[in-house]
């Protein structure tokens, strides 16, 4: 029997412009995908003919039978939201197949995001420092304290968010003043995206009663939604930073 490759492949947060390269050939080879409805809508031009199911309807040992089943017979790909860094259930399928898994890597919400803003959650002398969390732990008794990571100079990215906004902008004001910068980004790259801009003090006002990450919500659709904090969303860099890096960094090394 060959050993057929499983793929873990990174499919961005909707749009199948984001995938890579290399994600669509690994579709392309695929006898039988574990792909998400809204990944199996959204890439369904390049689905055509293969066999297709939703791994969120399995639990995880029926999972590992329908891979091992089909691995037999041709290569098989998981289609992951996003990428596969970041917040990702799909870790412990890579472990249990560790020698067959091939992980290719995209663009996870948080890229997408600020290609949608055009701002990098790095930006010199603004923010140096991008974190990473969600209100929503699976293993810390279901709750973080964001006031933790939070603070000037930090941009704050926020996944999976579970609280409402009132709650959401109190827990923040622990970390950051009230004229803070914060966007709400719901469904990037994705048909309904939005975008809502302001500051701790006026966003739940600029929202005007509508709860974008559908909290108790029992609808079979994902909430997508990400929450962006920090002065990095609205200071630009100067110029004299390129400078800098130009005459410090570069130059004396002749970096080409
Ligand atoms: C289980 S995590 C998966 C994240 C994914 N691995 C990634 O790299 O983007 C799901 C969360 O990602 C965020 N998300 C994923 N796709 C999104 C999109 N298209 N628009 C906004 N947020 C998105 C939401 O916060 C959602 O609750």
């Amino acid at each position: 029997m060959a050993d057929h490759p499983l793929y873990f492949i990174s499919c961005g947060p909707g749009d199948p412009d984001l995938i890579t390269v290399g994600g669509l050939r690994a579709i392309e080879q695929s006898i039988a995908l574990l792909a998400p409805k809204v990944y199996e809508e959204g890439f369904s031009a390049y689905l055509s003919g293969k066999e297709v199911e939703s791994p969120f309807t399995m639990d995880h040992q029926t999972v590992v039978d329908w891979v091992d089943s089909r691995l037999k017979r041709g290569p098989v790909a998981f289609l992951l939201p996003g990428d596969f860094s970041t917040f990702s259930p799909f870790h412990s399928f890579v472990e249990h197949f560790f020698d067959r898994a091939v992980v290719i890597p995209g663009v996870s919400a948080h890229a997408a995001a600020a290609a949608l803003l055009k701002r990098s959650w790095d930006i010199a002398g603004v923010a140096h420092t991008a974190i990473i969390t969600s209100p929503r732990a699976i293993t810390r008794d279901g709750r973080v304290s964001l006031r933790e990571y939070g603070g000037e100079g930090n941009t704050l990215i926020l996944y999976m968010l579970n609280l409402p906004i009132g709650e959401l902008v109190t827990e923040l004001l622990h970390a950051y003043t009230p004229e803070t910068p914060i966007a709400i980004l719901e469904n990037i790259a994705c048909p309904g995206e939005r975008v809502t801009l302001g500051t701790l003090d006026d966003i739940e006002a600029r929202l005007d009663g509508r709860d974008p990450f559908g909290v108790g919500s029992t609808s079979s659709e994902p909430t997508l939604a990400l929450v962006v904090v920090g002065g990095a969303l609205v200071s630009g860099e100067k110029p004299d930073m390129w400078d800098y890096r130009y005459e410090k960094l570069w130059k004396p090394r002749e970096m080409k």
